[in-house]
């Protein structure tokens, strides 16, 4: 029987597509360049000073344009761009950047982003995300000052201030980067003044080209423009300024994040290289832990948990107990209604949630008595279920 590959088809039947009609076979071998002892000590260096450093992958063309393929086939079928996980290749790279980062173990904390200025796809982004830490403990690094948990941020087209790229505040240029925040704005901190404005760092990328950062590293994803770009200009006939491609716009921002860690600061999220099963249950997985930022329908929150909860026995407990399902609670329980998803809520998706919740909360508390942060807000919700029994 043909599967419908469309994720709001699929939301429907419950029935997964091949993915290979998304995603087309797995290509070639895809490669990341090895470090140098010089390049291996300087990045170092600069990992711990700056917070981050930027590195060329090395990786072929050919590999970047099977990603940007995949990414923009997974979005114009609806299906959240970290779904391209499914691709061996994004394990190999995962693999390889790994070899940047020895003392760190892979976490499986990986996402896919497209950003297009103005999109209005389900799962696109407009811009990227506003300045944040990727985790508050400031206490997470080894003696000699590198951290024990990194992000590799791969540009897998150009990211540039046209189209959305990184903006960062050096390590050296904030205060809370090493001794924390406390209860202080840690942006303010590090920008009091006008003049301190000029640390801000453009962390633009060619394509191919990596961000490697600390979780301590304020960053953000910036807002592109939805006008030409006037980079795409060149000297014409007659010495003229011309428009000298068909497409007058910067290409959406696709880029993808692979996260490292010390297994003592962060647990990798599964164990090992995982199978294209668990790759879908962990691409399911992740965005209910990002539901907040999609916004996700209760539909598509129950659609990506039943996913994740097909095989919690290759999850960390701690990731699928206190990530994964507290945030499909906190999805499904959401009063408000979502706009721009891609499935309307009806009566039944709202019955349908909140049974799915309350059998999570249940099955959690089944596991374990410790304290799971949605405890305390849904006692009562708990209580009432038991009563409907
Ligand atoms: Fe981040």
């Amino acid at each position: 029987m043909a599967t419908s590959s469309s994720f709001r088809e699929c939301l429907e039947s419950g029935i997964l597509p091949d993915w290979s009609d998304i995603l087309g076979p797995s290509s070639t071998s895809c490669r990341v360049a090895s470090l140098s002892a010089g390049v291996r000590k300087i990045a170092a260096e600069k990992l711990s000073r700056e917070g981050y450093v930027q590195l060329p992958s090395g990786i072929a063309p050919a590999t970047r344009e099977r990603l940007a393929r995949s990414v923009a086939r997974l979005l114009k079928l609806g299906w959240p761009p970290t779904f391209v996980m499914v691709l061996d290749e994004v394990w190999e790279l995962y693999e390889g950047f790994g070899t940047w980062l020895p003392r760190l173990c892979l976490t499986g904390d990986f996402l896919a982003w497209y950003v297009e200025p103005g999109t209005k796809r389900r799962f696109g982004c407009r811009a990227g995300f506003s300045p944040h830490r990727d985790r508050v403990d400031p206490a997470a690094f080894f003696p000699d000052g590198g951290p024990k948990y990194a992000t590799v941020w791969l540009a897998v087209t150009p990211a540039t201030p046209e189209n959305s790229c990184l903006y960062a505040i050096p390590a050296h240029a904030d205060p809370g980067y090493r001794k924390g925040d406390g209860d202080q704005d840690p942006l303010r901190r590090a920008l009091p003044t006008k003049e301190s404005f000029q640390v801000v760092r453009c962390l633009a990328a060619r394509p191919g080209d990596c961000n490697v950062f600390s979780h301590r590293l304020l960053h953000w994803g910036s807002e592109g423009s939805e006008l030409p770009t006037m980079r795409r200009l060149g000297v014409g006939k007659g010495g003229t300024l011309e428009f000298l491609r068909r497409n007058k716009r910067a290409p959406p921002r696709i880029a993808l994040s692979f996260v490292f860690s010390d297994p003592s600061f962060e647990r990798p999220y599964v164990a090992g290289k995982p199978d294209v099963e668990t790759r879908v249950a962990l691409a399911a997985a992740q965005m209910l832990c990002y539901q907040d930022r999609w916004q996700l329908s209760k539909a598509e929150a129950v659609f990506f948990w039943r996913l994740a909860s097909r095989r919690p026995e290759v999850f960390d407990p701690g990731y699928f107990r206190d990530k994964v399902r507290a945030e499909f609670v906190a999805s499904a329980l959401r009063s408000e209604g979502v706009a721009g998803s891609s499935n309307d809520d009806d009566d039944d998706d709202d019955d349908d949630a909140e049974e799915a919740a309350l059998e999570a909360m249940l099955d959690g508390e089944a596991e374990s008595s410790s304290s799971s942060y949605y405890w305390d807000d849904y006692d009562d919700a708990i209580r009432h279920h038991r009563l409907l029994l």
